[in-house]
C-alpha cells in the first residue's frame, strides 16, 4: 500500500481526494493543523471508509515538526499538497500572511521530500493563474497573466517553485469546485465567510441570507452575467488519484487543466440549483465585484489524453450535493 502524504487532507478538497485515494488503494497520511477545517472532515471521513485514518495535526510551515511526520512515517511513494489559505479577499487585506503560508509551506514541503528523497508532488493551483484568457477555452500553453490578488500570485509563484525544483510535479489547475461528497459528510468547514457562488446560493436557500446579488449583469456574454467551469469536488478528488497513478510512472514537470469545459453563467447557475432542488432563490442584480474576470472555461484534452481523467458529474447533481451539506451542517 504505497503511501501518501496530503498537507490540507482535513480540508474541502484534500477531504474528498483522501477519500478517493483510500478507495484506489493508497495509503493516505494526512498533515494538517486545522487552521482553516474541522475536525468534523477527519471524523467524516473515517465514517465514509469505514476505519480509522492516520493524520498529523502539524503545521507545514514548520520544519522540524515536518521532519517528525517524515521521520515516524517511513517511506512515502508522493505527496499532494493542499495546505494553504484560499480567501482571495483577504488576500488583498493580508497578502503577507498569504505568501508566509502558501509559499511557506510548499518550501518546506520540498525541502523535506528531498531530505527523504521523495520525488513525486501535485500541488493545487488554480485557473486564477490565467487571469483573463485571450483564448476560450483556455489551455494550459496559455501564459500567465499579472495575478489578480497575492492569492492568486502565491499560485503562479508555486507552480515557479515547482519547476526550480529537483521534484516530479503535476500542477493541477483547478476550475470552480463546488458540491460535496454524497454521504454529506464531509464538505468546504472553512472559517472564511463564504464569498463563493454555490455556498452563497445553499446560505440564502436556507435561509442564513435574505438574497444572493448577482454580480454585474452587462458583460459580454449570453445572459449578461460572468461564466465559469463549475467543477463537482468528487471529480476533482478523482483527478488527483490519477495524478498520482501518472506520476509514479512518469518524471517531469506537468500542469493539467481541471474543468468540466463547460461555461454557466451564473444565472444559469442560480437556475440549475433552483430546479435540481425544487427550491426559489431570490437574488437581485448588482454591480460588477471588482477583479471579477468575464469568462473562463477550461480545454480539457490534455488532461483526458495524459491521465485519462474527465468530469463525470453533472452540475445538477453537484447542486443538489451543495444543498445537501448546507442542510447537513444544521
Ligand atoms: P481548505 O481551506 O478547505 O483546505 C486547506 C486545508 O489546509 C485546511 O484544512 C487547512 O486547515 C489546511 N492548512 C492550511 N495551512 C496549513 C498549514 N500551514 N499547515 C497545515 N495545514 C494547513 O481549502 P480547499 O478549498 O480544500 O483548497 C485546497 C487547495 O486548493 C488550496 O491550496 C487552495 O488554494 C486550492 N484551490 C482551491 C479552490 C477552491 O475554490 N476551493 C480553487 C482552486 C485552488
Ligand atoms: C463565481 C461567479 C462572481 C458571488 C474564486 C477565486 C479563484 C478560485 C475559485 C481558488 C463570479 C459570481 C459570486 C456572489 C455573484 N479559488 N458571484 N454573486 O471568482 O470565479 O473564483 O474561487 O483558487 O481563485 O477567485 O468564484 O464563486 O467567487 O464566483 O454573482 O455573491 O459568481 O461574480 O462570476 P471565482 P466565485
Amino acid at each position: 500500500m504505497k503511501k501518501i502524504i496530503v498537507t490540507g487532507g482535513a480540508g474541502y478538497i484534500g477531504s474528498h481526494t483522501v477519500v478517493e485515494l483510500i478507495e484506489a488503494g493508497y495509503t493516505p497520511i494526512i498533515v494538517d493543523n486545522l487552521c482553516n477545517t474541522s475536525i468534523q472532515n477527519i471524523k467524516g471521513i473515517e465514517k465514509i471508509i469505514d476505519k480509522k485514518i492516520k493524520w498529523h495535526n502539524t503545521d507545514c510551515t514548520n520544519k522540524s515538526a515536518m521532519d517528525k511526520v517524515f521521520a515516524t512515517e517511513g517511506k512515502i511513494e508522493g505527496a499532494i499538497h493542499f495546505a494553504a489559505y484560499k480567501a482571495v479577499e483577504e488576500s488583498v487585506q493580508n497578502p503577507q500572511k498569504y505568501y508566509d503560508n502558501n509559499l511557506g509551506s510548499l518550501k518546506v514541503l520540498l525541502q523535506c521530500m528531498s531530505d527523504n528523497s521523495i520525488k513525486n508532488i501535485i500541488f493545487s493551483s488554480s485557473c486564477t493563474v490565467y487571469g483573463m484568457p485571450d483564448v476560450l477555452p483556455v489551455d494550459e500553453s496559455a501564459l500567465f497573466k499579472k495575478a489578480e490578488s497575492p492569492y492568486g500570485e502565491t499560485k503562479q509563484i508555486c507552480e515557479g517553485m515547482l519547476k526550480d525544483d529537483t521534484c516530479n510535479s503535476v500542477a493541477l489547475r483547478y476550475f470552480n469546485p463546488i458540491g460535496s461528497h454524497s454521504s454529506a459528510l464531509i464538505g468546504d468547514c472553512s472559517a472564511d465567510k463564504p464569498s463563493n457562488l454555490v455556498p452563497i446560493i445553499t446560505e440564502v436557500a436556507i435561509g442564513k441570507r435574505k438574497k444572493i446579488t448577482v454580480f454585474g449583469d452587462d458583460y459580454n456574454t449570453p445572459d449578461g452575467t460572468c461564466i465559469r467551469d463549475y467543477i463537482h469536488v468528487v471529480d476533482l478528488a478523482k483527478s488527483h488519484v490519477k495524478a498520482m497513478n501518472f506520476l509514479i510512472k512518469n518524471s517531469g514537470k506537468h500542469a493539467f487543466n481541471v474543468g468540466t469545459g463547460i461555461g454557466v453563467s451564473v444565472l444559469e447557475a442560480i437556475k440549475v440549483f433552483e430546479e435540481s432542488n425544487n427550491i426559489t432563490i431570490n437574488y437581485t442584480i448588482g454591480p460588477r465585484r471588482d477583479g471579477d474576470i468575464e469568462q473562463i472555461y477550461a480545454n480539457g484534452s490534455l488532461v483526458k489524453s495524459k491521465l485519462g481523467w474527465e468530469a463525470k458529474e453533472t452540475l445538477e447533481q453537484a447542486m443538489i450535493s451543495a444543498w445537501n451539506w448546507e442542510k447537513s451542517k444544521k
